[in-house]
């Protein structure tokens, strides 16, 4: 059941004619870096929600939300029109399992995203635990076009602070970009491209790999971080492979 509550748009930045990041103000129950809240409109009689990431870090009053109009969704392209001033519904409550707590230590993390799901690594990322816990951190960001690659000014805070334990590896899948990686992240990872790349060994032993956005990107990137040795974290047996679904 949600517990919708007003909240106020106070900016809808469009990074791209699809993509946006809504700020929103509302007193919500606090968070925990990689959780979600959910979002709402009224369309026709009802409110149709739906839950999205934290992009802002738990000590950051303003709620911040990436997302993508998807073609005939009910709700991301109505979104994508709200202006600064506009009410939204926020649920009071948040939710999910895709946060530090429920990842083992390591030396490494890796963080594998497709598309917005970019976002729960940004508030992870902005957060500190992270950096206290591992020495190594990269963040692959996977996307369709050269332009989706969103928050290059946060992640540039990240590298220029960590230059050293922190890498940001961008792979375009449908236009070739000279700086980032062609094609898709599993297939870099069984090829050796991505450890190549990096420079870091995907390794049971000292990575922990977190996964978030389009299912069948999860699917296929744990089956090659599976060839790797690494395996499924579940609280009941501990491993490797922490996942989040968009869809
Ligand atoms: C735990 C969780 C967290 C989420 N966090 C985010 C987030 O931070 N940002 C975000 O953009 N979306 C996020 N989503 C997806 C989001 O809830 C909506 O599904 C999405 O905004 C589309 O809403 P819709 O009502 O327009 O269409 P829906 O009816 O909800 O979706 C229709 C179809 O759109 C596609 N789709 C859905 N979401 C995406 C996406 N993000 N990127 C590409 N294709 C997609 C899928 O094929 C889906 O079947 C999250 C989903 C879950 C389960
Ligand atoms: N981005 C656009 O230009 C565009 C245009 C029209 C509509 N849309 C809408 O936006 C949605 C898609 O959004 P999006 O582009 O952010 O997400 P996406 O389709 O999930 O693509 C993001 C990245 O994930 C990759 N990917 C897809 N399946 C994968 C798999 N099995 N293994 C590894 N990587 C995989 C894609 O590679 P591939 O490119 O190889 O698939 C791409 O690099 C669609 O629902 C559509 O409605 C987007």
């Amino acid at each position: 059941m949600s517990n919708w509550i007003e909240g106020k748009v106070v900016r809808n930045r469009h990074w791209t004619e699809m993509l946006y990041s809504l700020s929103i103000e509302a007193d919500i129950d606090p968070f925990i870096a990689g959780q979600y809240g959910r979002l709402g409109l009224n369309i026709g009689d009802q409110i149709v929600g739906r839950p999205y990431s934290f992009v802002n870090a738990p000590h950051e009053s303003t709620h911040e939300f990436y997302s993508i109009t998807v073609q005939d969704g009910p709700l991301s392209p109505r979104l994508y029109e709200l202006r600064e001033s506009d009410p939204v519904w926020i649920d009071r409550r948040v939710n999910g399992f895709f946060t530090l707590n429920e990842v083992p230590d390591g030396r490494d993390i890796w963080m594998f995203a497709t598309g917005t799901a970019l976002g729960p690594f940004l508030s992870i990322l902005k957060s500190g635990e992270v950096w206290s816990r591992f020495e190594n951190i990269v963040l692959v960001h996977a996307v369709r076009h050269a332009r989706e690659l969103s928050y290059r000014d946060t992640i540039r805070t990240f590298e220029n602070r960590h230059p050293e334990r922190f890498q940001m590896i961008p792979f375009v899948s449908r236009e070739p970009a000279g700086f980032a990686m062609p094609g898709r992240i599993p297939a870099a990872i069984l090829s050796g491209r991505l450890e190549e790349k990096t420079g870091i060994e995907l390794d049971p032993a000292c990575s922990q790999a977190m996964l978030c956005g389009n299912p069948d990107m999860v699917a296929d990137t744990r089956s090659a971080l599976k060839e790797k040795g690494l395996k499924k974290n579940l609280r009941r047996s501990p491993g490797q492979i922490t996942t989040e679904s968009y869809w």
